[in-house]
């Protein structure tokens, strides 16, 4: 059997359908159905495996920095869905008063009402949505909307709505020279493009497991780098699944 026929072996829906890009969630493989399937027989059968449990989060998190080329699998968090995992972080990091925060309309939408639920409650002032022009936001758009009171410029690695890839590393440059942080979800590019966090400048970075990660519900990541992550305030996000660990 080749590499592809082997693949598609532990992919049991490709023996009857032709599986395309839905955007929704990926095809679901055996190995993660035999995980999932193990662990629970394990916890039925004697008592709560924890400690296996705790060994498998810190795997994960190990194979998942590798995937973005992280420093260290202690700057990845295990979250239970992308827009928890962006939730978390938003509400641990401290905003000047008076700061904005820009965002592409080619983002899903979970990260932008994130960001309008913060100025509702006053944290940020502003919520400043880049134009797009034929499915695409133009790097000047970027140069235009951010300012030195721009906190943090949210663009999703690739577009849910047109599967464009965003110019990642040259909005980070122009977001850190106006001292901004670069979030990106990038839940439409792992596990389909090479992805290297430090050669794009990203400084956090989201995603769940269930579209191209080939794995289920309830399994995401945060990527923070160092410099944000000493700067998180643990007021807001306190209780025993805090799992960004140092
Ligand atoms: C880019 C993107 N981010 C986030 C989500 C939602 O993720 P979750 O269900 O893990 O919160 C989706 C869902 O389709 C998505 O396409």
């Amino acid at each position: 059997m080749g590499w592809l026929e082997e693949l598609r072996d532990r992919i049991e829906i490709t023996r009857r359908k032709a599986y395309l890009d839905n955007a929704g969630a990926g095809p679901l493989t055996k190995d993660a159905v035999e995980a999932v399937t193990n662990f629970l027989n394990k916890w039925q059968v004697e008592g709560e495996p924890w400690e296996l449990a705790l060994d498998h989060i810190v795997e994960a998190k190990k194979v998942f920095a590798q995937l973005i080329d992280a420093p260290s699998w202690q700057n990845i968090a295990a979250v239970p869905s992308a827009t928890y995992g962006l939730n978390a972080l938003l509400s641990a990091m401290e905003f000047k008063p008076g700061s904005n925060v820009v965002v592409s309309p080619l983002n899903f939408p979970t990260g932008i009402f994130s960001f309008h639920a913060l100025k509702s409650r006053g944290l940020i002032k502003e919520v400043r949505v880049a134009r797009s022009v034929n499915g695409y936001v133009p790097l000047e758009e970027y140069e235009r909307l951010i300012d030195d009171n721009t906190a943090v410029v949210f663009v999703d690695y690739v577009s849910w709505i047109t599967g464009y890839k965003e110019r990642i590393r040259e909005i980070a440059e122009i977001a850190h020279a106006r001292g901004a942080v670069l979030i990106s979800d990038a839940f439409h590019a792992v596990g389909v493009l090479p992805i290297d966090v430090i050669r794009d400048g990203v400084d956090a970075l989201i995603t769940g497991s269930y579209k191209w990660l080939l794995g289920p519900h309830g399994a995401g990541f945060v990527y923070v780098n160092d410099e944000l992550l000493g700067s998180l305030s643990r007021l807001y996000r306190v209780g025993w699944e805090l799992t960004i660990t140092r």
